[in-house]
């Protein structure tokens, strides 16, 4: 059994870490922020508001989350795609804080992580979600980098991009999902740490998989 947990704030290029590294090794790739974020979508659209415990409660009863083959489902519809703005950012780290908002995440999390090799990402997988994994990562990169590649990434694909803004909205969620009171994001005693403000992302994926391969003498 292998199980790869990194956890680490927002925009420090976990996904793009994790998704090549499980590539690489074979293993099943699990982004449980897009099941926050699919969850926050689903209260947008409903007009449900992401603090208001009960009426989350509700919509909850009704909602089915997958996360299958790189892509997230909800209600069975693949919302990969359509979750990744900065409003969704934001209302996924609201909603988050919400305790049935993270049982529901973490039942489909332990579920995937019980049945296959996996490398999951998120905030608290390496503390709460599979505290016993094999190999656990934290992994961060300073703010203002982070903000400086969201920024190129959003000019890159033609968007407008204000690079203040991106850098605040980075600092308000990190301060978010580290002070909420249940599993907040925090690295586990026994996780390694990893700064990644001045690796490329080939650098990085080499890194993880050095790390796996010291961790379980496995070759890769
Ligand atoms: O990793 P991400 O940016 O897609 O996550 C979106 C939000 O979901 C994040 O700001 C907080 C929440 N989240 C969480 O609380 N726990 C996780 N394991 C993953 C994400």
């Amino acid at each position: 059994m292998l199980r790869v947990a990194i956890d680490g704030p927002g925009g420090t290029g976990k996904s793009t870490i994790a998704k090549a590294v499980a590539e690489r090794l074979g293993l099943e790739y699990i982004d449980t922020g897009a099941m926050y974020r699919s969850i926050a979508l689903k209260s947008i659209r409903k007009g449900v508001d992401a603090e208001d415990e009960p009426a989350v409660v509700d919509m909850l009863s009704d909602t089915v989350i997958d996360f299958n083959d790189n892509k997230v489902y909800l209600d069975g519809e693949d919302v990969s795609g359509i979750i990744r703005t900065n409003e969704i950012s934001m209302a996924a780290s609201t909603i988050s804080k919400l305790g049935p908002v993270r049982a529901k995440v973490d039942e489909v999390s332990r579920r995937l992580a019980s049945t296959k090799n996996v490398v999951m990402e998120g905030r608290d997988i390496g503390t709460a979600v599979i505290p016993d994994a094999e190999v656990k990562l934290f992994m961060t990169a300073d703010s203002s980098v982070r903000a400086m590649r969201r920024y190129k990434q959003l000019l890159e694909q033609g968007k407008p991009a204000d690079l203040d803004e991106i850098k605040e909205d980075i600092e308000k969620r990190d301060y978010q999902d580290s002070h909420r009171e249940i599993n907040p994001l925090k690295q586990a005693d026994d996780a390694v740490f990893m700064d990644t403000s001045d690796m490329s992302i080939e650098e990085n994926i080499d890194a993880v998989c050095e790390l796996i391969a010291n961790k379980t003498g496995r070759d890769v």
